[in-house]
């Protein structure tokens, strides 16, 4: 089966070789790729957003299933162009359609489905203009700090948590005043959460679901969990704080209510879900929904998944999830990203990477980078994932960490503390 991925960053990277390890793929495309992705399959440089040109290629190259790895294409209809038209609906996509990606790409569907469905979230009310003032009163009622969140996509940029009420209520006005354009028209105001974050994501076929290993995701560009948010600076998988007794509430109190939620909006759901949770007081509550896989926690979830992933994707499209297996690795998986200076603020690309080829003892994860002629560029803000497998947090750890020494360029930054607090040994 020849197979299209859509994406260009470590997650992809990781997917792509996942997906080029099954016995069921001929030809895997990435579309467009990095440098990364073009020793695994064919890159090839076509916008996710045409998704004409997309369909065009996909008939071209007799290709059976996308995998559409970010979520814009999805919340703008990409499946559902596919599974309208006579000519394309033979081609599996594996990524919701437009209704489904709708608790991702609208905050205030996401809280109005988790209030009817019971599922735990942070109490919350959403404001447009003409209930700013109720809006500014809810803020009152509530602890600081205050959670502002705009309603729609916002490039992962539209959460801000203020501490002082007069500069929430500003903000407030700022955001309703097109600070993030459309997304935040609407403005989801929340109660804060204070607990340990984790991420879990789930396959469905829109009735039957496989639960992925869990990891944790650290946010922040600084060390102690300091500084602007970012993509994501590393990622830890088990999370020895979610045991077994967590992972069964997260089960039936989110994942299960979720899913039957779905089907009862008759959305009928192909793909990821991504769950983002807090443990509060070992009790999980989300705090979003993302209709994809997460980056980096793909580079730690998928070197622990030992079976076939193109297997598990037939099973989501063809409604069969249930007769599949999933089986994972007891080994815990780290990934320490390597970025470039500056960033999540302005950067610049193009400095040349140096040393992946010397690396022998953990598995390269490539973000932004690229080819120019032979030689390999940074091309983004999160260059490169170094992952590595271990008994322990400190064992892959101290892989990571020295590979995150060798691996060069010009303005390398990296956290030094990933794992740290899961970890105290180290
Ligand atoms: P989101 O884009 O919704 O994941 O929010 C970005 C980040 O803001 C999350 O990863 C949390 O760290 C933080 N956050 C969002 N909502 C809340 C909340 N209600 N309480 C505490 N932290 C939150
Ligand atoms: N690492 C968080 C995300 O993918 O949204």
């Amino acid at each position: 089966m020849n197979i299209i991925l859509i994406g260009s960053g470590g997650r992809e990277h990781a997917l792509a070789v996942k997906i080029k390890e099954s016995k069921l793929v001929d030809k895997l495309y990435i579309l467009p790729g990095n440098a990364g992705t073009a020793s695994v399959g064919i890159n090839v440089d076509i916008s996710s957003d045409n998704f004409k040109k997309i369909a065009n290629f996909a008939v071209a190259k007799q290709v059976k299933m996308i995998v559409v790895g970010t979520e814009i294409p999805l919340a703008n209809g990409f499946h559902d162009y596919f599974f309208e038209n006579k000519k394309y609906k033979h081609i599996k996509i594996i990524g919701p359609k437009k209704d489904g990606a709708k608790i991702e790409s609208s905050k205030d569907f996401a809280k109005k489905f988790m209030l009817k469905y019971n599922i735990p979230t942070a109490k919350y009310i959403t404001v447009s203009e003409i209930n700013k003032e109720e809006g500014k009163k809810f803020m009152h009622s509530l602890n600081q700090p205050y959670v502002l969140k705009a309603d729609g996509l916002a490039a992962g940029k539209g959460v801000l948590i203020i501490d002082d009420i007069n500069d929430a209520e500003k903000a407030l006005d700022e955001m309703l005043d097109g600070k993030f354009g459309k997304a935040s028209n609407k403005v989801i105001i929340e109660e804060f959460l204070s607990g340990n974050e984790l991420s879990v994501f789930v396959l469905t076929d829109g009735k039957n679901y496989k639960i992925l290993p869990e990891a944790k995701d650290y946010k922040r560009i600084g060390e102690a969990d300091t500084g602007l948010n970012t993509g994501g600076m590393g990622a830890v998988s088990p999370v020895p704080f979610a045991n077994k007794e967590f992972l069964k509430k997260v089960e039936n109190q989110i994942i299960i209510p979720t899913i039957n939620g779905l089907n009862n909006e008759k959305i009928d759901y192909k793909g990821f879900i991504f769950f983002g949770l807090i443990s509060v007081n070992n009790k999980p509550f989300v705090i979003e929904y993302n209709v994809r896989a997460g980056d980096p926690e793909t580079e730690v979830i998928i070197p622990r998944i030992e079976s076939d992933i193109v297997e598990l994707f037939l099973g989501v499209s063809n409604g069969t999830l249930n007769e599949k297996q999933i089986k994972i690795s007891p080994k815990t998986a780290v990934t320490v990203m390597l970025v470039s200076a500056g960033y999540p603020e302005a950067y610049s690309k193009g400095k040349i990477i140096k040393n992946i080829n010397k690396i022998t003892d953990s598995i390269v994860f490539h973000a932004g980078t690229k080819y120019i002629g032979n030689e390999i560029i940074t091309n983004g803000g999160r260059v490169i994932a170094i992952t590595s497998l271990g008994n322990s947090i400190e064992e892959a750890l101290k892989k990571s960490y020295k590979n995150a020494e060798i691996i060069d360029f010009e303005g390398k930054n990296y956290r030094n503390d990933i794992g740290f607090d899961l970890n105290n040994k180290y």
